[in-house]
């Protein structure tokens, strides 16, 4: 285990309105095609499951998911880069999933974009497996990109 995962001032718990300029700055340096501030407004406005990743009190990741009726939707989930491939995103699906779990979840569900190895891999070594393809779902540097759609059974 990464002696970051270790680390006494990591800690992941609920985001908050007041965190949403910090999650904007983790989410613009992670992804080419960042989600907007609104969007997080709007996620946190209709209750979807909104968790931060702290360390020494700097945001430095989030998720989010939905759970209704019986299924996980798993619509975001980034780390800094600077905090990359250090454990952190396994921890936070991990967290999110046992949320979902604890919300009677029996299927959670994500896009990934087809590019996307480092997703890829870790949703793959925790059970996710390939559902189906959104063709074009995604902007892309040149036209647009599939997304491949994972489930795992909870
Ligand atoms: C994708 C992302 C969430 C993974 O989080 P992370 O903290 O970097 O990943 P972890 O350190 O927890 O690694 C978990 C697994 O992911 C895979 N992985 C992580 N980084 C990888 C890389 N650079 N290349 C290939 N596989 C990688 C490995 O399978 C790894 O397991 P292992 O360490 O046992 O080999 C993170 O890289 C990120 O925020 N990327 C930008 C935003 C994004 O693409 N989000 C996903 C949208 S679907």
């Amino acid at each position: 285990m990464s002696a970051l995962l270790k680390d006494p001032l990591l800690r992941l718990r609920p985001m908050r309105e007041s965190d949403v300029d910090a999650v904007m700055e983790v989410e613009t340096s992670a992804y080419p095609y960042p989600w907007t501030a609104g969007i997080f407004h709007d996620c946190l406005r209709v209750g979807y499951c909104c968790w931060v990743c702290v360390l020494d009190r700097k945001i430095i990741g989030h998720g989010v998911m939905s759970v209704v009726a019986g299924e996980c939707h798993i619509l975001n989930v980034c780390l800094h880069p600077n905090f990359q491939d250090r454990g952190l995103g396994r921890k936070l699906v991990n967290r999110l999933l046992s949320i979902a779990r604890q919300r009677q979840a029996d299927t959670a569900f994500l896009e990934v974009r087809e590019s996307n190895l480092a997703a890829l891999a870790l949703y793959r070594s925790m059970g996710f497996h390939e559902v189906g393809i959104r063709r074009g779902y995604y902007p892309a540097d040149k036209g647009r990109e599939n997304a491949q759609v994972l489930a795992v059974n909870l």
